[in-house]
Protein backbone atom coordinates (compact mmCIF):
# COMPACT_ATOMS: atom_id res chain seq x y z
CA UNK A 1 0.00 0.00 0.00
CA UNK A 2 1.67 3.76 -0.94
CA UNK A 3 0.58 6.39 1.28
CA UNK A 4 0.29 9.99 0.53
CA UNK A 5 2.40 11.94 3.15
CA UNK A 6 2.49 15.15 1.86
CA UNK A 7 1.78 17.47 -0.69
CA UNK A 8 2.01 21.28 -1.95
CA UNK A 9 2.24 24.09 -3.96
CA UNK A 10 5.71 25.69 -4.85
CA UNK A 11 6.14 29.13 -4.09
CA UNK A 12 8.94 32.02 -4.20
CA UNK A 13 9.03 32.07 -0.93
CA UNK A 14 9.78 28.87 -0.64
CA UNK A 15 12.53 29.22 -3.11
CA UNK A 16 13.69 32.13 -1.54
CA UNK A 17 14.30 29.92 2.07
CA UNK A 18 16.44 27.46 -0.09
CA UNK A 19 18.32 30.54 -0.74
CA UNK A 20 18.88 31.59 2.47
CA UNK A 21 19.89 28.06 3.46
CA UNK A 22 22.50 28.51 0.60
CA UNK A 23 20.93 25.25 -1.42
CA UNK A 24 21.97 24.81 -4.91
CA UNK A 25 20.38 25.13 -7.96
CA UNK A 26 18.02 28.10 -7.07
CA UNK A 27 17.41 30.13 -9.68
CA UNK A 28 14.31 32.30 -11.15
CA UNK A 29 12.41 29.11 -13.21
CA UNK A 30 10.51 25.76 -12.13
CA UNK A 31 13.59 23.86 -11.75
CA UNK A 32 14.92 26.61 -9.46
CA UNK A 33 12.47 25.49 -7.08
CA UNK A 34 11.95 21.75 -7.85
CA UNK A 35 15.67 20.70 -7.77
CA UNK A 36 16.10 22.20 -3.96
CA UNK A 37 12.83 21.01 -3.05
CA UNK A 38 14.15 17.48 -3.46
CA UNK A 39 17.22 18.12 -1.69
CA UNK A 40 15.40 20.08 1.46
CA UNK A 41 12.90 17.28 1.54
CA UNK A 42 14.28 13.96 0.51
CA UNK A 43 15.76 13.01 3.63
CA UNK A 44 18.85 11.14 1.95
CA UNK A 45 21.28 8.73 3.69
CA UNK A 46 24.44 7.76 3.10
CA UNK A 47 24.45 4.14 1.59
CA UNK A 48 20.71 5.22 -0.08
CA UNK A 49 19.72 3.80 -3.75
CA UNK A 50 18.12 7.05 -5.73
CA UNK A 51 17.24 7.15 -9.05
CA UNK A 52 15.73 9.76 -10.81
CA UNK A 53 13.59 8.97 -13.81
CA UNK A 54 13.54 11.74 -16.52
CA UNK A 55 16.85 13.29 -15.06
CA UNK A 56 17.87 14.45 -18.32
CA UNK A 57 20.97 16.43 -18.11
CA UNK A 58 20.44 17.67 -14.61
CA UNK A 59 23.68 17.97 -12.34
CA UNK A 60 20.94 17.02 -9.29
CA UNK A 61 21.92 13.01 -9.32
CA UNK A 62 25.76 13.94 -9.18
CA UNK A 63 24.63 16.53 -6.55
CA UNK A 64 23.20 14.06 -4.23
CA UNK A 65 25.55 11.55 -4.39
CA UNK A 66 28.60 14.07 -3.41
CA UNK A 67 26.63 15.56 -0.92
CA UNK A 68 24.59 12.59 1.05
CA UNK A 69 27.01 9.81 -0.01
CA UNK A 70 24.45 8.00 -1.72
CA UNK A 71 24.00 5.51 -5.26
CA UNK A 72 22.43 7.79 -8.01
CA UNK A 73 21.04 6.66 -11.28
CA UNK A 74 19.07 8.53 -13.56
CA UNK A 75 16.87 6.63 -15.84
CA UNK A 76 15.76 8.52 -19.32
CA UNK A 77 15.86 7.98 -22.81
CA UNK A 78 16.67 11.54 -23.43
CA UNK A 79 14.11 11.02 -26.30
CA UNK A 80 16.12 9.32 -28.48
CA UNK A 81 13.98 5.50 -28.62
CA UNK A 82 10.71 7.63 -28.22
CA UNK A 83 12.32 9.61 -31.13
CA UNK A 84 11.06 12.72 -29.05
CA UNK A 85 13.58 15.90 -30.28
CA UNK A 86 13.02 17.76 -27.98
CA UNK A 87 14.66 15.89 -25.31
CA UNK A 88 17.06 14.84 -27.48
CA UNK A 89 18.23 18.14 -28.96
CA UNK A 90 19.39 19.56 -25.54
CA UNK A 91 23.00 17.03 -25.47
CA UNK A 92 24.72 14.67 -26.05
CA UNK A 93 23.70 11.48 -23.17
CA UNK A 94 26.68 10.01 -24.14
CA UNK A 95 29.03 12.68 -22.89
CA UNK A 96 27.46 12.82 -19.68
CA UNK A 97 29.05 9.44 -17.63
CA UNK A 98 32.08 11.56 -17.80
CA UNK A 99 30.37 14.72 -17.10
CA UNK A 100 29.16 12.95 -14.00
CA UNK A 101 30.97 10.16 -13.06
CA UNK A 102 28.95 9.22 -10.05
CA UNK A 103 26.10 8.40 -11.58
CA UNK A 104 24.75 5.98 -13.40
CA UNK A 105 22.65 6.08 -16.09
CA UNK A 106 20.16 3.57 -17.78
CA UNK A 107 18.76 4.98 -21.13
CA UNK A 108 15.58 3.72 -20.42
CA UNK A 109 12.08 5.14 -20.17
CA UNK A 110 9.73 3.90 -17.22
CA UNK A 111 6.84 2.20 -18.25
CA UNK A 112 8.45 0.88 -21.55
CA UNK A 113 9.68 -2.65 -20.34
CA UNK A 114 13.76 -2.23 -20.09
CA UNK A 115 14.88 -4.29 -17.55
CA UNK A 116 18.26 -2.72 -17.14
CA UNK A 117 16.89 -0.73 -13.98
CA UNK A 118 16.85 -3.61 -11.21
CA UNK A 119 13.31 -4.35 -9.19
CA UNK A 120 13.32 -3.90 -5.42
CA UNK A 121 16.31 -1.60 -5.44
CA UNK A 122 15.87 1.70 -4.54
CA UNK A 123 15.55 3.56 -1.33
CA UNK A 124 13.85 6.86 -3.36
CA UNK A 125 12.37 7.30 -6.71
CA UNK A 126 12.26 11.01 -7.52
CA UNK A 127 11.32 12.86 -10.45
CA UNK A 128 11.62 16.67 -11.10
CA UNK A 129 9.48 18.18 -14.30
CA UNK A 130 9.14 14.79 -15.69
CA UNK A 131 5.53 13.23 -15.52
CA UNK A 132 3.61 16.57 -16.46
CA UNK A 133 5.11 15.35 -19.95
CA UNK A 134 3.85 11.32 -19.82
CA UNK A 135 0.30 11.20 -21.74
CA UNK A 136 -2.52 10.60 -18.95
CA UNK A 137 -3.08 7.08 -20.25
CA UNK A 138 0.62 6.13 -19.95
CA UNK A 139 0.86 7.01 -16.56
CA UNK A 140 -0.18 3.96 -14.73
CA UNK A 141 2.37 1.58 -16.45
CA UNK A 142 4.93 4.08 -15.49
CA UNK A 143 3.87 4.51 -12.01
CA UNK A 144 3.45 1.01 -12.15
CA UNK A 145 7.19 0.35 -12.96
CA UNK A 146 8.53 3.01 -10.60
CA UNK A 147 6.68 1.55 -7.93
CA UNK A 148 8.50 -1.94 -8.95
CA UNK A 149 12.05 -0.51 -8.85
CA UNK A 150 11.37 1.09 -5.56
CA UNK A 151 12.17 -1.27 -2.24
CA UNK A 152 9.36 -2.22 -0.22
CA UNK A 153 8.69 0.66 2.74
CA UNK A 154 10.79 3.48 -0.11
CA UNK A 155 9.61 6.77 -0.37
CA UNK A 156 8.60 8.12 -4.01
CA UNK A 157 8.92 12.52 -4.48
CA UNK A 158 7.73 14.40 -7.68
CA UNK A 159 7.92 17.90 -8.87
CA UNK A 160 4.94 18.27 -11.15
CA UNK A 161 4.95 21.44 -13.14
CA UNK A 162 1.59 23.22 -13.82
CA UNK A 163 1.06 25.53 -16.62
CA UNK A 164 -1.16 28.52 -15.77
CA UNK A 165 -4.27 28.42 -17.53
CA UNK A 166 -5.87 30.60 -19.83
CA UNK A 167 -2.67 30.57 -21.75
CA UNK A 168 -1.59 33.66 -19.62
CA UNK A 169 1.90 31.80 -19.25
CA UNK A 170 2.51 32.22 -23.24
CA UNK A 171 5.59 35.21 -23.61
CA UNK A 172 3.51 35.69 -27.06
CA UNK A 173 0.93 36.79 -25.05
CA UNK A 174 1.02 40.64 -23.06
CA UNK A 175 0.10 39.39 -20.15
CA UNK A 176 2.37 36.23 -19.97
CA UNK A 177 5.55 39.03 -20.58
CA UNK A 178 3.96 40.93 -17.86
CA UNK A 179 3.93 38.42 -15.56
CA UNK A 180 7.02 37.14 -16.60
CA UNK A 181 8.83 40.50 -16.17
CA UNK A 182 7.03 41.51 -12.83
CA UNK A 183 7.84 37.73 -11.31
CA UNK A 184 12.00 37.88 -12.52
CA UNK A 185 12.11 41.65 -10.65
CA UNK A 186 10.62 40.49 -7.78
CA UNK A 187 12.19 37.57 -7.51
CA UNK A 188 15.58 39.93 -7.95
CA UNK A 189 14.75 42.11 -6.00
CA UNK A 190 14.20 39.69 -3.09
CA UNK A 191 17.25 38.17 -3.67
CA UNK A 192 19.59 41.70 -3.05
CA UNK A 193 17.49 42.28 0.16
CA UNK A 194 18.35 38.77 1.27
CA UNK A 195 21.88 39.10 -0.02
CA UNK A 196 22.56 43.09 1.71
CA UNK A 197 21.21 41.55 5.26
C1 LIG B 1 11.70 18.29 -18.74
S1 LIG B 1 12.79 16.92 -18.88
C2 LIG B 1 13.27 16.63 -17.22
C3 LIG B 1 14.23 17.62 -16.70
C4 LIG B 1 15.11 17.14 -15.58
N1 LIG B 1 14.43 16.36 -14.60
C5 LIG B 1 15.80 18.34 -14.94
O1 LIG B 1 15.64 18.59 -13.74
O2 LIG B 1 16.52 19.03 -15.69
C6 LIG B 1 11.74 15.52 -19.13
C7 LIG B 1 12.54 14.26 -19.34
O3 LIG B 1 11.66 13.16 -19.09
C8 LIG B 1 12.05 12.11 -19.92
N2 LIG B 1 10.94 11.13 -19.93
C9 LIG B 1 9.71 11.25 -20.47
N3 LIG B 1 9.00 10.13 -20.26
C10 LIG B 1 9.78 9.30 -19.52
C11 LIG B 1 9.62 8.00 -18.95
N4 LIG B 1 8.49 7.30 -19.13
N5 LIG B 1 10.66 7.46 -18.26
C12 LIG B 1 11.81 8.15 -18.08
N6 LIG B 1 12.03 9.38 -18.60
C13 LIG B 1 11.03 9.94 -19.30
C14 LIG B 1 12.35 12.80 -21.25
O4 LIG B 1 13.16 12.00 -22.09
C15 LIG B 1 13.05 14.07 -20.75
O5 LIG B 1 14.46 13.92 -20.71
Amino acid sequence: MYVLKKYEWGSVFEMMKYHEKGLPFVEWGIKGHNRPWVIANGNFKKGEKVIEVGGAYSALPQYLSDKFNIEAWVMDDFGIESKEDLWSRWGNREELKSKYPSVKYVFERAGEGGNNVPLDYFDCVYTVSTLEHIPWNDMKKVFDHMCKILKPGGRMLHCVDLSIPFGIHKTSDAKGILLGTVGYSLYHKIKESIQSV
